[in-house]
């Protein structure tokens, strides 16, 4: 059993091959945290705790001097009597007062792994997963809170959530529900978060943690471009290659907060979970309330380790089962060919053209229903636009699919246009609050998700087309931020669960409809990566990246995300040049190389291409095609990070037969230094021939020799080289 609790000295151990998670009960009350970090054989308490008299420190056993709940390291902060640093809940209970102290009661363990009611979690058998239950309760308030950790056999991850009971006889509110919390008895780690904005998401930022509170998170009702909700601690020596990493990636769509506080002593404590400041939850006599959960990834192996377990699980136990191993299709997209003036005829001419070049899946974005000519009406009016598609969207899908092509349609499910029947018919379904004006965002507004009625309009809106049977892909966008986060229907004091309750409601939809038509495949956008999520991953396997089509941003953009995503859930598109997004010119192969690098496809008038471009576009399709397995399930490593200044970026793709080494030379340089480039990742042993010149050599050579990256006199070239190994 890889969790087991140790009586002497009262710890639990959960242990794998690759890491250990030490819990202690001290005073057989408090859960203190003892170590994280790789594998221990065992475990018998060397690093004792330190008990000192300290000056302001005040005491739980009054003669216990020593003994303060603000030094303890804990696996969950305890409330208004004595642990003053950021907490994981706060609790008001029915007489206002925000006090409560929960004392350990019992354990469970067992094998595999119990859903989380209404949320995403990452699954996993019994012969997978092991899971502890500790339930801590408190007395007065009768308030329980069970802290639920999952550990994963055969990775360095486990996940933890906690689930709050009251088992009382009046109501009290959570202020504060996180998901996780970990003190580490150092502070000198390097704090890594992705940040950005639209069309510029997923910048890697390093810094080293200092006295105080380092905080990112969300109040947009989404997880955000600005930040992605993970943060890692990571030695100063760690490099993409070795070193330590605590990895911590939070499974919601919603508001979070993921921060870390350098204390007084010099410890760390980590805490993530739901946004407080825009939560609060009235828990009732005889509910629960169940927090999302945080993966938690060890990784000794640097930057690229923790990556590799972050892909290698989401693939395994997060995406829908039914593409986790299922190759995608190449597609055209009609958005930045079309915008928003489509007609029937002109659309099946590109699918025509898209299917003589091997392209499988045609994908009918924006403005295809109602009298959406811009993007200032008609969401909410599912209904087609016959003046476009006079035969209707079955009438386009049956062409397209004669033509050998899936079939793709664009929605915006969660928003209603002010200019639209379903606001005329509905108002009160848009979220908002009495007396205020509602504000708008791109000209619409949100649909309150957390009414069922709202939410069943939605699946129903949805269900209708997919039941048609017509349609094998739907791009799911959602292109503003919550505001006015309110409704008409829950009492004043509750108001506050309005920001949950609607990713509940999110999630409901989702559920129901991948219930309903699992052989449909979903992308996931948010202005592409807006909502770029491990909550959305569960019911959605890939993502529009970015709505930046460059190939030069999409570098470091995807860069950044493959912190975390492998590439097969990173939408990318090969675009037209000039770039719409930043007015930059690429030649093809780079945009086509950039692109392949993700999920792979075209977003351009392929109507009004050369014949030589198309001819290349042809090439790049089968070269993608010969090599889809490497590339969409292959494992991905990054060998250069870009930088401010050239750009230059490397990654590397590998399974146990080729590997594909791309390399973006970004802003040719004067007085080049030999550019010799480690490929780190081949297997050492084995023998590989590079195909552009048949040199064949050991993996170990080219990991550790190298190969010297010919000087590319050219902006933005990509070079592209391919190892068969022998
Ligand atoms: C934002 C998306 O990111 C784009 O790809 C496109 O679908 C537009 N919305 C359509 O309005």
């Amino acid at each position: 059993m890889p969790i087991f609790h140790q009586e002497t000295g009262n710890f639990f151990h959960l242990q794998n091959q690759q890491l250990s998670y030490v819990i202690g009960v001290e005073r057989e009350k408090y859960l203190t945290h003892r170590y994280f970090g790789s594998r221990l054989p065992s475990y018998h308490g060397s690093n004792h705790l330190q008990f000192i008299d300290r000056g302001f420190a005040t005491n739980p056993f009054p003669e216990e001097r020593g003994l303060s709940l603000n030094a303890l390291p804990l696996e969950t902060s305890t409330q208004g009597n004595g642990d003053h640093r950021i907490a994981n809940y706060q609790i008001r209970l029915a007489n206002g007062t925000n006090v409560t102290d929960f004392s350990y009661a019992s354990h469970k363990i067992y094998q595999g792994k119990q859903p989380l009611a209404g949320l995403p979690a990452l699954k996993g058998g019994k012969t997978e997963v092991t899971t502890l239950e500790i339930q801590l309760v408190d007395d007065i308030s009768q308030l329980q809170m069970t802290l639920v950790y999952n550990l994963y056999e055969k990775f360095p991850v486990l996940t933890r959530n906690v689930l709050f009971e009251n088992n009382g006889n009046q109501a009290v509110f959570l202020e504060n529900a996180g998901s996780v919390q970990l003190d580490f008895p150092r502070n000198d780690f390097e704090l890594i978060t992705l940040n950005g904005s639209h069309t510029n998401e997923a910048n890697l930022h390093r810094q080293a943690l200092h006295p105080g509170i380092q905080k990112i998170e969300s109040s947009r009702g989404t997880s955000s471009p600005q930040h992605q909700p993970f943060i890692a601690l990571a030695d100063a020596c760690t490099t993409e290659f070795s070193g330590e990493v605590f990895g911590f990636h939070l499974v919601y769509s919603g508001n979070f907060a993921a921060q870390v506080e350098v204390e007084q002593y010099g410890s760390s404590r980590l805490q993530m979970g739901i946004q407080p400041e825009t939560f609060e939850w009235q828990l009732n006599p005889q509910t629960s309330f169940q927090t999302p959960e945080v993966v938690i990834n060890y990784s000794q192996k640097g930057f690229n380790g923790m990556s590799q377990t972050f892909h290698q699980v989401y693939q395994e136990y997060l995406v829908p089962q039914t593409f986790a191993k299922a190759e995608r299709p190449i597609l055209l997209n009609t958005w930045e060919a079309n915008y928003f003036d489509l007609a029937e005829e002109e659309l099946i001419q590109q699918a025509k053209i898209a299917s003589q070049l091997g392209i499988e899946l045609f994908v009918l974005d924006d403005g295809w229903f109602g009298q959406r000519n811009d993007d200032t009406t008609s969401l909410g009016d599912w209904q087609v636009n016959e003046d476009k598609l006079p035969h209707g969207i079955t009438g386009l899908a049956d062409e397209v699919h004669k033509l050998g092509l899936k079939f793709g349609l664009w929605f915006e499910p969660e928003m209603i246009s002010k200019n639209s029947d379903l606001f005329a018919a509905h108002p009160d379904w848009a979220l908002q609050v009495p007396d205020y004006p509602l504000t708008e965002g791109r000209q619409q507004l949100v649909l309150d998700l957390s009414r069922s009625e709202v939410q069943d309009f939605v699946i129903a809106a949805l269900s209708q087309h997919l039941a048609t049977g017509a349609i094998d892909y739907v791009k799911w966008d959602m292109n503003r931020h919550l505001t006015e986060v309110g409704n008409l229907v829950l009492p004043p004091q509750q108001q506050k669960e309005i920001s949950h309750r609607y990713v509940l409601g999110l999630y409901r939809i989702l559920d129901s409809l991948i219930q309903q038509f699992p052989q449909v495949l979903f992308e996931n956008c948010s202005s592409g990566g807006g909502r770029f999520d491990p909550g959305m991953m569960a019911y959605m396997p890939q993502t529009w990246t970015s709505d930046n089509s460059d190939a030069i941003c999409r570098t470091s953009i995807q860069y950044g995300y493959s912190y975390l995503y492998p590439p097969i859930m990173m939408g990318a598109h090969v675009s037209d040049v000039p770039n719409h997004q930043v007015g930059r010119i690429t030649p093809l192969e780079t945009r086509g190389w950039i692109a392949m690098s993700g999920n792979f496809g075209y977003e351009l008038d392929i109507s009004k291409q050369t014949p030589t471009d198309l001819e290349k576009i042809q090439e790049q399709i089968a070269f993608y095609k010969k090599h889809r397995k490497l590339l969409q399930f292959g494992e991905f490593y990054r060998l250069l990070a870009p930088t401010a200044q050239q750009f230059a970026t490397a990654w590397l793709f590998k399974n146990q037969k080729e590997a594909l080494l791309i390399y973006s030379n970004g802003l040719a340089q004067p007085a080049v230094p030999a550019n010799y480039l480690k490929l780190h990742y081949l297997d050492a042993e084995a023998m590989y021939r590079n195909d552009a010149t048949g040199e064949v050599a050991s993996g170990a050579e080219f990991n550790q020799a190298g190969i010297l990256i010919p000087r590319l006199k050219e902006d933005f070239a990509v070079m592209a080289l391919h190892f068969t190994k022998e």
